[in-house]
């Protein structure tokens, strides 16, 4: 038991790069949904930091709103049940969704958010997330705008965290753990 102790952290992503990339993304969506209004959804809680960037580089009308899932608890591995903790407080009937995830790893946790999320019938729904792992997925799903494809390595920072911790590094770093 060395808890943090022995937690090591490398950094992956600078947050100069993640602030950059951010821009980006927010210039694209801006674009694509010229003289429209967004709403975006954020999957608590690993999104909120990358949402809460992403909506203030965004030029146009928009509205936010969150939605909270079963995640993987202190456990890495995903069990592949996904439930709603916290649902949606309005109706994106008719409004130009974009769900903006943290991370795309198994596609189990999107699959399902999309699953639910279009039979309530926006008038679009997109996907943005920060990363993509698309060597673990187990799930055909594809991000509509994403930040960085990375390697089959965990991280945490910028939202992302390990048993509720580190989601306030201002860095993604890989994190390895002692062996057990
Ligand atoms: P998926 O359902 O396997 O795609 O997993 C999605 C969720 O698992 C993400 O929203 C994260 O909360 C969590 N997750 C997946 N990979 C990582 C990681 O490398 N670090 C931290 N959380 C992760
Ligand atoms: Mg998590």
């Amino acid at each position: 038991m060395g808890g943090s102790g022995q937690e090591k952290l490398k950094v992956l992503i600078r947050r100069a790069a993640i602030q950059k990339r951010v821009r980006e993304v927010a210039q694209q969506i801006t674009k694509d949904f010229k003289g429209q209004r967004v709403h975006l959804v954020g999957v608590l809680k690993g999104a909120c930091i990358f949402l809460s960037d992403l909506v203030r580089e965004i030029s146009l009308d928009t509205s936010i709103d969150f939605i909270a899932v079963s995640s993987y608890g202190k456990d890495k591995q995903s069990s592949g049940q996904v439930r709603v903790l916290k649902d949606l407080d309005s109706s994106i009937e008719g409004l130009n969704v974009v769900l903006v995830e943290d991370i795309l790893d198994t596609g189990l946790t999107l699959n399902y958010l999309l699953r639910i999320l279009q039979q309530r019938r926006p008038a679009i729904l997109r996907v943005a997330a920060l990363l993509d792992k698309p060597s673990r997925r187990i799930k055909e799903v594809k991000g509509d705008y994403v930040g960085f494809t990375i390697p089959n390595e965990f991280v945490v920072g910028y939202g992302l965290d390990y048993a509720e911790r580190y989601r306030n590094l201002k860095d993604v770093c890989i994190l390895s753990l002692p062996p057990e």
